[in-house]
């Protein structure tokens, strides 16, 4: 999805080859999120004829980052890269089309005019724009993009044209914007007439601020200002606008926050705000892995949160308190590494992922189980255990990848908590209005936390008194907020698109979760037991089928001409199928399906000859007997299959084409050692048929949008 990311030096002098350079390598770290264009916006040079102007340059393209970079330095004439800028503000946006096609023009920033006097970079979706756009185009305001994001500019021109007085703060303006805009977004404006200025804001998609500073920060907790404003609407017939609310121009009886006067002192001279008014940087962005290698110190906004830096100095604006919030914001410390989210010696995000899993899945446990004692305490979520454990069902609600954490995990979870669990892809759940009670458990199970499927459904759920547990790779997602409780994965960053060490530590959770739950079950303690060892010894198997690496490529070498491949297994193995034909799917471009062996004969054997290539996962468990059934079937139609089976299982081996032995482990925890191999696959089919594998066509990392 799109990323944004902002750069402000506050008498820090920078050349603007440097801003350029940071800007771009803010867009670098995003660029894992997918998207199909990119650009920036700076100040202008001032020898340009306009002397005195602040002018704004936006430069963009469509493509990738490099193509824009490459763009930066044909401009460099133009530009004057060499210039020195002491205070300064920038902005960069990797776009993924929503609304229009990709291309420069539709690409952010977008800006309110020819003249650049108010440019915007913007992930989410506005709703209503087509209104605004109406309204604005009968005003006289000309449009030159397909996309949603162009109201916002132009309205932002728009109120400012119109203001009441002759100054307006930058804030004020903004906060003026947003209260029109349905939808989500995270926006970062700047503009010609408050430059060295930046505004930020956002709702229902996350941004957050880094602040690096060489002088102590002069406050960790900053205190919001809340302006009691009226309603200000600028559609006067717009379904929005509340009852008897003034239309067009705003509050008919401005109050005194919003006497422009007024409001500039608060926000100066307030010793609350960031900064100080000594040399600082800002970095404003989507995500925490473009931020992390500039500072470890960042502030994440909450929906309607207004920020502004003015002088140097940050500070935070709302506008009416509501009861029970929070008046603070805290400045937090990142635990992130810059180390985690670079490449190192791997060819790709993906890969690397993949085989750091045997210390993820240890990072998702650690502080969590002791192992000498059989006991698992899940921090986030022990003060809610007695209400959990009197609940009526458990509902497992998320969006591909994490969907099949929860279908991986049903089974042993009916077994551990002994309750009813549902599992649910939060759009079809959200489609079919599912019927949810006080007294269930929901738990919304995402990597990044912000997928709006799935964050739609939790505010389903809330709506309906359910209790909400969050399943999240990112601390301070909207998801691990706005939850009741929860648990982080903690697998570390995932850059690469596909999925592969957060569906394993969601997995962990998961089975933790179970068996937290379970502790005081004096039936179950044996079956606990199994497992808590068979999380002991995990790192070490998923070490072991990591090594059979070579092996898989040498499969891959075979299949990678081929347009299909059927992936087949029941019990607790059916969900690895799933989720290997997904990743096959979404790097390889190939046709891929995950087939559960016990619907083998209703349908998808009339698929199997000898030239379809099936992938079977027959471990020794329960199911063992009935998936060589399914293995005969195959066979007896000249089916040549690959099969993933426990290691020196003589008996599939006679019957397959060729296998891929695994170690053994309890059957609960086997979908997280039999998945691997099927992460390897993908990866190797995608590089053989000379695919981006981190970034696959058409899909984002994470999905903001309906
Ligand atoms: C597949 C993949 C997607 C995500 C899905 C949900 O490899 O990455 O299917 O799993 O978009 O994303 P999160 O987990 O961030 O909610």
């Amino acid at each position: 999805m799109c990323g944004i990311f902002a750069y402000l030096n506050y008498q820090v002098p920078r050349t603007r080859k440097e801003i350029l350079e940071t800007l771009v390598k803010g867009l670098q770290r995003l660029e894992y999120r997918g998207y199909d264009s990119a650009g920036v916006a700076v100040d202008g040079p001032k020898n340009n004829k306009d002397n005195n102007n602040n002018s704004i340059t936006l430069i963009k393209k469509r493509g990738k980052v490099k193509n824009l970079d490459e763009e930066l330095y044909k401009k460099d004439s133009d530009l004057d890269l060499d210039a020195v800028l002491g205070t300064h503000f920038g902005l960069a946006h990797t776009r993924w089309a929503t609304h229009g096609e990709p291309s420069a023009v539709n690409c952010h920033p977008h800006r309110s005019d020819k003249d650049n006097e108010f440019v915007v970079v913007h992930n989410g979706i506005i709703t209503n724009y087509k209104e605004l756009k109406k309204y604005l185009n009968s005003k006289g305001y000309e449009f030159e993009s397909e996309t949603d994001t162009e109201v916002i500019p132009k309205l932002t021109k728009y109120v400012y044209d119109n203001r009441e007085r002759d100054t307006i703060s930058f804030s004020t303006l903004v906060e003026r914007v947003i209260q029109q805009l349905e939808g989500a977004f995270a926006l970062v404006f700047k503009s010609r007439h408050f430059p060295g200025e930046a505004v930020a804001t956002r709702r229902g998609s996350p941004l957050l601020i880094g602040v690096r500073s060489e002088s102590e920060l002069s406050a960790e907790h900053i205190p919001i200002q809340y302006n009691s404003a009226p309603y200000y609407s600028v559609l006067r017939d717009h379904p929005g606008t509340p009852q008897g609310a003034e239309g067009l121009m705003g509050p008919t009886e401005p109050t005194a926050l919003f006497k422009e006067g007024v409001q500039e002192k608060n926000i100066h001279n307030r010793p609350d705000a960031v900064g100080g008014g000594k040399a600082v940087e800002y970095y404003f962005a989507s995500d925490a892995s473009a931020i992390i290698e500039h500072t470890n110190k960042v502030l994440y906004m909450e929906d309607d949160d207004v920020a502004i830096v003015t002088n140097g100095k940050l500070s935070i604006h709302r506008l009416n308190r509501q009861a029970g919030e929070d008046p603070v914001r805290l400045i937090k410390t990142l635990q992130m590494e810059l180390q985690q989210i670079m490449k190192g010696n791997f060819e790709a995000f993906m890969q690397k992922e993949i085989f750091e899993q045997p210390e993820s899945v240890v990072n998702t446990m650690r502080g969590r189980i002791v192992f000498d004692t059989d006991t698992v305490v899940l921090g986030g979520l022990k003060d809610h255990l007695k209400e959990i454990k009197r609940c009526r069902r458990l509902i497992m609600i998320g969006c591909g990848t994490s969907f099949h954490a929860a279908v991986a995990t049903r089974q042993i979870l009916e077994e551990l908590t002994e309750l009813p669990v549902m599992v649910e892809l939060a759009s079809d759940f959200l489609d079919r209005n599912t019927p949810v009670f006080r007294d269930d458990v929901c738990f919304f199970i995402s990597q990044s936390g912000e997928t709006a499927d799935t964050l739609m459904a939790l505010r389903y759920c809330k709506e309906r008194g359910a209790l909400t547990v969050g399943i999240t790779n990112t601390v301070g997602s909207s998801i691990s907020r706005d939850t009741d409780c929860g648990v982080h994965i903690n697998a570390g960053p995932e850059i690469g698109v596909a999925s592969t060490k957060a569906y394993t530590s969601q997995f962990v959770s998961l089975v933790m979760f179970g068996l937290m739950v379970s502790e005081d079950r004096v039936s179950l303690q044996k079956r606990r037991g199994e497992i808590i060892q068979g999380l002991k010894d995990l790192p070490e198997l998923i070490k072991k089928v990591l090594a059979l690496d070579n092996k898989i490529k040498a499969i891959a070498d075979e299949l990678y001409e081929q347009r299909s491949l059927l992936v087949m297994g029941r019990g607790f193995n059916y969900a690895t199928c799933l989720e290997g034909a997904l990743k096959i799917k979404e790097i390889t471009y190939m046709h891929s399906e995950g087939i559960l062996a016990g619907e083998l004969k209703h349908g998808p054997l009339a698929l199997i000859d000898k030239h379809m290539p099936v992938i079977m996962i027959i471990m020794r468990d329960a199911c063992y007997q009935k998936c060589q059934n399914a293995l005969e079937q195959v066979t007896a139609r000249s089916g040549r299959p690959i099969i993933l089976c426990c290691q020196d299982d003589v008996e599939i081996t006679k019957n397959a084409y060729k296998t891929i032995e695994l170690p053994h482990t309890v059957d609960c925890l086997q979908g997280i050692l039999s998945v691997i191999p099927l992460q390897l696959m993908s990866f190797h089919l995608a590089v053989l048929r000379g695919y981006d594998v981190d970034c696959p066509r058409n899909l984002a990392k994470s999905v903001t949008v309906e």
